[in-house]
């Protein structure tokens, strides 16, 4: 196993809509590994593939971060199958650095998708578990939660951004809120 480096926005892969897994292979399950144990190490509760640089369907989410490893959730191919009602979050990414918004998203979801025996798995959720689940299958179609906020916030935040790139000066992270 081991930590892959987690890319950043405004790096342009981030951007890009990752392809369905075809076959599970040894790389496949060998990236999940990876994904997960980056995830942790991070910390964080959610973590896509194409935050590691693979534009692969692949997410793991785990909100019960005190308890790592106990609500792991690891799919493939994930859809959102069912999504009601409607809930604003206040969320952060760890592809984004220094910077959370409130984001508005459906309540509940239901998640259809793949585990590693490429079983079909149905996951349904409210709170944070269905907050951080659209998060990160938006990381799959190339989508950061900053582009889901005001496009004037979003600008407020690529200035301050690259003023903190230029003086090297990034606040804590709050690993909570880290999807
Ligand atoms: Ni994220």
């Amino acid at each position: 196993m081991a930590i892959l480096k987690i890319l950043k926005y405004p790096d342009s892969t981030l951007k890009k809509i990752s392809r369905p897994v075809e076959a599970m292979t040894g790389d496949t399950v060998r990236l999940i590994q990876d994904m997960v144990e980056t995830m942790y190490a991070a910390p964080g509760v959610g973590l896509a593939a194409p935050q590691v640089g693979a534009l692969q369907r692949i997410i793991v989410v785990d909100i019960d971060y005190q308890n790592p490893g106990s609500n792991l959730i690891k799919l493939i191919n994930p859809e959102i199958h069912r999504a009601e009602g409607e809930v604003v979050w206040e969320e952060g990414c760890l592809s984004v650095t220094d910077f959370t918004a409130e984001v508005k998203r459906a309540a509940r979801v239901e998640v259809i998708g793949l585990n590693e025996q490429e079983k079909e798995v149905r996951v349904e959720a409210e709170g944070l578990l269905s907050v951080a689940l659209q998060h990160e299958i938006d990381h799959l179609n190339g989508k950061l939660f900053i582009d889901r906020i005001s496009r004037l916030k979003h600008e407020l935040y690529t200035r301050r951004l690259k003023k903190m790139l230029r003086t090297g000066k990034t606040q804590p992270e709050s690993p909570r809120l880290m999807i």
